[in-house]
């Protein structure tokens, strides 16, 4: 694999398009397992989950649900700090069990700003489950109950991941290469 430019930046492939299929495959199986008998609701994160959320609940093989809502906090490579709702949550979740999909938990502000809304509405239960974690850069602690990556405190895009708005299209993960 070559590097990727993706506006004025270098970046450097990092996990294969085969490692993310098998660490996904290994999360469905095991949430297959979790919530059999369940009929869990899924609400991925917009937009950098899209890709994530298609991947894994196309794997998901008991009864499920899925929506979507939208939340934004980053403005090129740094976290803007400010968690915007984009788009809200238009499915009742009162009763249900409930799995949070989140492309990457980076400081953990997103989605610790959006977990109270839904823990009023009073699910059942409300797991998290996130494709890549940075633990170094969290500063709002998560409970994250399935994870396939945990990463360094580096920028990466590709795999449904911008770098401003550019590279969700790649097929692979890259990371943001030091000069
Ligand atoms: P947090 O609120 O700092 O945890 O940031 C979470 C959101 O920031 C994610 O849903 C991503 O959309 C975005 N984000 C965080 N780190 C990266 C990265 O390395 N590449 C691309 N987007 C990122
Ligand atoms: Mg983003």
């Amino acid at each position: 694999m070559q590097n990727l430019r993706v506006h004025d930046k270098e970046f450097e492939p990092y996990l294969s398009a085969e490692a993310i299929a098998e660490k996904i495959e290994k999360m469905a199986s095991a949430i297959n397992k979790d919530y059999a008998g369940k009929k869990p609701l899924f609400i991925a994160i917009l937009n950098g989950s899209f890709i994530f959320a298609s991947d894994l609940f196309k794997s998901i093989s008991i009864e499920a649900e899925i929506c979507f809502i939208k939340l934004a906090s980053y403005k090129g490579t740094k976290s803007s700090g400010q968690v915007v709702t984009a788009i809200g949550l238009d499915t009742d979740i009162t009763g249900r069990d409930v799995i949070i999909l989140e492309d990457i938990i980076d400081t953990g502000k997103t989605i610790n700003q959006f977990l109270p809304q839904l823990i009023n509405q009073q699910p059942k239960s409300l797991k998290i489950a996130v494709l890549l974690h940075k633990p170094e850069a969290t500063v709002f602690p998560v409970q994250i109950d399935y994870c396939c990556f945990s990463i360094p405190n580096k920028f990466v895009v590709g795999y449904g991941l911008d770098y401003d708005g550019l590279g969700r299209n790649i097929k692979e993960i890259y990371r943001l290469k030091e000069e």
